[in-house]
């Protein structure tokens, strides 16, 4: 499986921090965001790894990261989104790299506590479709959020204002080759994006979606609210533990 980091946007949210660099490299806690999720990738096993950048810093990732070998890394790979059409739009740009192959992606703003190896391995062996994760949350009305009927989601509502469980969509999300093709149809949403929530319910519409519950704790990055918050639990426990 590959792997796919998000991480264009122009993190306008976070202005004026995000005036002069790229929000994935602002710090959290001792170092730079954009570390997490591909620490998150590698312990889960996946080390060939595309990383979507954007903006007016995206030079600044090479200076950074390199060719990943301080991440043990062979190589990693470089893609570049203009401008800020949504999470499914920065996607798209992973079709040719991917060749069919199934992913794994994870958004630059998002940071977990521990591994996400056992969802992995559990997508692996689904016959095909995708897979997400959801967490429990005080704030779903910030994120997408699931529908549940028994044990089925049937659908994923963007940051309801009457949101209808207590889950968030996590940023990470498993898919099979077969996503660039739903892209392809997807229209913008209100906000002018392409939605990785409607990918999302395209896969619920062929019945070929499975989630589970992420362990331990997780958070995005992307208000000053949330900075501060992932700031201070990585601080206090850690992240990326391998347990
Ligand atoms: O954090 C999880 C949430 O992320 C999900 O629950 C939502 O369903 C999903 O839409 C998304 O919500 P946000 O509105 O918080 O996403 P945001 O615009 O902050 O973008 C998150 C990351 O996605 C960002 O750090 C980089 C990447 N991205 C985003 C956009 C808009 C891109 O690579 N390109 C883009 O154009």
């Amino acid at each position: 499986m590959k792997g796919v980091i998000l991480a264009g946007g122009l993190g306008t949210r976070l202005y004026p921090l995000t005036k002069v660099t790229n929000k994935h490299l602002l710090p959290v806690y001792d170092k730079p965001m954009i570390f997490y999720p591909i620490r998150s990738l590698i312990n889960a096993g996946i080390h060939d790894i595309l990383l979507v950048t954007g903006g007016n810093n995206a030079g600044d990732f090479l200076r950074l990261i390199g060719n990943g070998k301080d991440f043990g890394l062979a190589h990693i790979n470089y893609t570049y989104q203009q401008g800020e059409g949504g999470i499914a739009e920065a996607l798209r740009l992973a079709e040719y790299w991917s060749a069919g192959d199934r992913i794994c992606v994870i958004l630059g703003d998002n940071i977990i506590e521990k591994n996400i190896a056992k969802a992995v391995e559990s997508y692996r062996r689904q016959e095909k479709g995708a897979k997400i994760l959801l967490k429990e949350v005080p704030d779903p009305e910030r994120f997408g959020v699931p529908i549940l009927e028994g044990d089925r989601v049937v659908g994923i509502e963007e940051k309801p204002k009457k949101p209808r469980s207590r889950y968030a969509v996590t940023g990470i999300y498993l898919f099979d080759g077969r996503v660039f093709e739903i892209i392809r149809t997807l229209k913008p949403s209100e906000r002018g994006e392409l939605e990785i929530t409607d990918v999302n319910n395209a896969y619920i519409a062929r019945g070929e979606l499975t989630w589970d519950i992420l362990d331990g704790w997780w958070t995005d990055a992307g208000t000053f609210e949330s900075l501060r918050k992932a700031t201070n639990l990585v601080a206090e426990t850690g992240a990326n533990r391998l347990d």
